[in-house]
């Protein structure tokens, strides 16, 4: 009967710890260790191969952006893959596409020669895990579809090339400014026409005639002979960069006239170039836009593929440069 008792004890006592959910006995082996993965150790530029999609080589400006991103992918060690778009639309997308397909292409940098038509390529780029990152050009797409944006604040440079239009213009009793335009759908192009018009008013400014001559000297020459054939009642020139306004400042030069005194002549970039014709005293103010973008592009890109979320725009910081000083800063510049 005792045994009994005992038995029926014992057997109570186990089943209500296995009813009130008791905790095991202590293992007696150390718990296993949750496996951690393994860091990921940051690339650096020697792991970027970036292939890099240029607009073409129309000028000044354009080659000292080139050359400012050959020569810092060798300082740096980054693999660079080079397309010259030779300025055709067609050839930068299907760059692009090419460079989603490359398996070592781990980073895209566009400089766009229009801003539509990104949408395809960019949302490619995206389901192959490229990084993208736009030089020089803003593009109109979502903003998901591309890491940053490094370049110019175009419209702000625009707004300047009309404050200080009208400063050469000033006490004119007419203020009639010809238009020297960029390839029309580029960024560059677009921004600057538009920040010059939202400013030109505050002096009375008006465009007599505006029409492309696609960044370039010969065709700056050709179409600012067209206008004086319509009219020389012109006293300024707003060229959107340095070689249309030097192509204008012959046409104007060949009909007899003096340029940068009978008609006053405003560029945008401050190559070279324009900095001899302003110490010439053939163009009279030139608006600054920085072309030496590649180490912060690069920079950015790196972090990008590292992760990091980046801001969508990153500007550059600019000047305005004048005839007066010409001289003296010249050999300073860098392009
Ligand atoms: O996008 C920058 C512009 O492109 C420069 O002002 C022009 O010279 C270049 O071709």
């Amino acid at each position: 009967m005792k045994r009994l008792f005992l038995l029926t004890v014992v057997f109570v006592v186990v089943l209500a710890m296995v009813g009130c959910g008791a905790a095991p006995p202590a293992a007696q082996s150390e718990p296993a260790q949750a496996e951690q993965p393994a860091a990921k150790a940051a690339q650096t530029y020697k792991d970027l191969t970036v292939g890099f999609i240029q607009t073409g080589s129309e000028g000044g400006w354009r080659a000292a952006n080139t050359a400012s991103f050959k020569e810092t992918a060798e300082q740096l060690g980054i693999n660079l893959k080079f397309y010259d778009a030779q300025n055709k639309l067609e050839n930068q997308v299907s760059a692009f596409h090419q460079f989603n397909q490359d398996k070592d292409v781990n980073v895209i940098i566009l400089a766009a020669l229009e801003t539509t038509g990104w949408e395809e390529v960019l949302k490619e780029a995206k389901d192959a895990g490229k990084i993208v990152v736009l030089e020089d050009r803003r593009i109109d797409a979502p903003e998901d579809l591309y890491a940053t944006y490094i370049g110019s604040d175009f419209a702000e440079e625009g707004r300047k090339s009309a404050v200080e239009m009208c400063k050469l213009l000033e006490g004119s009793e007419t203020k009639n400014v010809v238009e020297l335009v960029g390839n029309v759908g580029s960024s560059a192009a677009k921004d600057r026409g538009q920040g010059f018009r939202e400013k030109m008013g505050e002096c009375g400014i008006t465009i007599t005639e505006s029409q492309t001559a696609n960044w370039s000297a010969t065709e700056g020459k050709q179409v600012m002979e067209a206008f004086l054939k319509k009219s020389q009642d012109i006293q300024g020139v707003f060229a959107q960069n340095d070689e249309m306004g030097l192509g204008a400042a012959q046409a104007i030069s060949e009909a007899g006239l003096k340029p940068g005194t009978d008609i006053k002549i405003l560029t945008v970039d401050a190559t070279a170039g324009a900095f001899k014709a302003m110490i010439a005293g053939d163009i009279n103010t030139v608006v600054e836009c920085n072309p030496l973008l590649a180490p912060q592009v690069y920079e950015a890109a790196l972090k990008a593929v590292n992760g990091e979320t980046l801001p969508k725009w990153v500007p550059s910081q600019e000047g305005v440069f004048y005839a007066k000083d010409a001289e003296t800063i010249l050999p300073t510049r860098k392009y």
